[in-house]
């Protein structure tokens, strides 16, 4: 039976950005479960410093186009900057459009505060379903990213963090499961 599979965004291209602890972790967890493939996606390998609409193609957009093309659920990781999200994440959407309807995302906000990045959820939320990804309402929030990690790189609130995560990767692929062949359908049919 073909595995569904997941992509995980890291947003920031921020350097020094801590959020990578965070995607690094989501990796490693997921990356365990025997029912899902999980390709670890970094927006600083996609830098094009400009916006380019999904019908202006070129090498490096496909690359982006492809991973969508291919992901059946979405585990976006961003900080929270200025309450909003990396501009950088932004454009990097912007480069596709249909591929992106029926499939499910879930966004894992990140911030040194002790709101886990709760206000640039909001304000990705609506960008997310205007591309048409099934944004679910499990976001993970991260907060106090520094102290996330102790001084020997051990992550110090594991087990309350671990049982956050399954339950939130659990619907993620529950929701892919059952959306599976939709967003397929869906790329036929125009806005
Ligand atoms: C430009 C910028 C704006 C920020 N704005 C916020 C904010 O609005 N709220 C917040 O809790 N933290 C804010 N922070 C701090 C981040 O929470 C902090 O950098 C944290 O480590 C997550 O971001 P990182 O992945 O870039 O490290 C901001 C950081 C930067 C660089």
């Amino acid at each position: 039976m073909k595995k569904l599979h997941i992509t995980i965004l890291l947003g920031t291209a921020r350097e020094g950005r801590l959020s990578e602890h965070i995607a690094n972790f989501l990796y490693t967890e997921i990356a365990s479960r025997e029912d899902v493939t999980i390709e670890l996606v970094d927006v600083k390998d996609h830098l094009s410093g400009r916006t380019i609409p999904p019908w202006e193609e070129n090498d490096d957009t496909k690359v982006w186009k492809n991973i969508v093309a291919k992901t059946d659920g979405f585990i976006i990781v961003s900080p929270e900057y200025n309450h909003g999200y990396p501009g950088e994440l932004k454009i990097l959407l912007d480069q596709e459009h249909d591929a992106y309807r029926g499939k499910p995302v879930i966004v894992a906000a990140v911030s040194a505060g002790i709101l886990g990045g709760s206000r640039l959820i909001e304000h990705i939320q609506p960008v997310l379903s205007e591309i048409g990804m099934i944004f679910l309402p499990f976001s993970l929030r991260f907060d106090n990213v520094q102290t996330f990690l102790d001084e020997k790189g051990n992550v110090t609130r594991k087990d309350e963090y671990l049982s956050r995560i399954k339950k939130t990767i659990d619907a993620l692929v529950l929701y892919m499961k059952r959306l599976e062949g939709v967003a397929t359908e869906l790329q036929t049919h125009k806005k």
